[in-house]
């Protein structure tokens, strides 16, 4: 597999917290990353340094040869970078398909897109997420899983080739929770998107996962297959607990 992100030592601090430290590691083409650790550890933060919604202090990034380290977040989404948020992000007053088209309007190659072009692609991953009956509705009025789902619907209308999930399950139920993990699988085989995604959730990890990387204070504690992130004693130590253990 090619390596599709090189993460270069990268350090990122806020006044005296150092959120993120020396942290390198790649993503291959085509593969379900998992990003894991406790709360804190720098999860999201590593995620709004490759996305380009902070700056690193140092460090360095490159997508597929090319260093993205300086680009602006708009840039990045014209080469295939799209994230969703851990806390959705919505445009109140735009409703869920004017949402989605927008983000149409940004993608890589949609720069000389008309705006009704937008709409009917946007009318198709509002399908694809399970949005379609609810398009004339502002995204204020739309309940947690909606956004959660409209998220995923605009990071996906500005066809990436890498996607950042910052934790899809947080705070929806059981079936939600389930359907949102499904639609993750289908993104990667209906658009081949590649997938690094932070989530809390172990089990799904172990199943949707090719490879993990655990973080602690902001620093690689593991990088390996599920099952081996799972066995690994730092992370057993610092995140997972015993009962992991017995995992395998
Ligand atoms: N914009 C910010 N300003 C100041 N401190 C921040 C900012 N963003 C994150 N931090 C701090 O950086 C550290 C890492 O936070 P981050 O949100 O990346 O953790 P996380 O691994 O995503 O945690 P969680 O699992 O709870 O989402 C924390 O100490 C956090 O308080
Ligand atoms: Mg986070």
């Amino acid at each position: 597999m090619a390596e599709l992100l090189i993460v270069d030592n990268i350090t990122k601090t806020f006044g005296g917290i150092v959120a993120v430290h020396n942290l390198s590691f790649s993503i291959q083409e085509g593969e379900t990353l998992g990003f894991i650790g406790p709360n804190g550890a720098g999860k999201s933060t590593v995620v709004n340094v490759l996305s380009g919604y902070l700056e690193a202090d140092s460090g360095k990034v490159e997508m597929n040869g090319v260093n993205i380290t300086k680009m602006k977040p708009y840039q990045r989404v014209h080469i295939g970078l799209a994230r969703t948020y851990q806390i959705p992000r919505p445009f109140p007053e735009l409703t869920a398909l004017t949402s989605v088209a927008a983000s149409a309007l940004c993608g890589k190659k949609r720069i000389n897109q008309s705006f009704e072009d937008a709409l009917v692609e946007a009318t198709h991953y509002l399908e694809f997420v399970g949005l379609f009956s609810k398009r004339n509705i502002l995204a204020r009025d739309l309940t947690f899983y909606e956004l959660r789902m409209l998220e995923l619907a605009r990071a996906l209308a500005t066809t990436p080739k890498l996607l950042f999930i910052d934790e899809v399950m947080a705070g929806l139920n059981p079936p939600e929770a389930n359907n949102a993990v499904k639609l993750i699988a289908r993104a990667k085989e209906e658009f081949g998107v590649t997938v690094f995604w932070i989530e809390h959730v172990m089990a799904v990890l172990m199943e949707a996962a090719d490879r993990i990387i655990a973080i602690n204070y902001g620093e690689k504690i593991a990088d390996g297959t599920p099952d081996e992130v799972v066995n690994n004693e730092a992370v057993i130590e610092a995140y997972l607990g015993r009962g992991w253990k017995t995992y395998a």
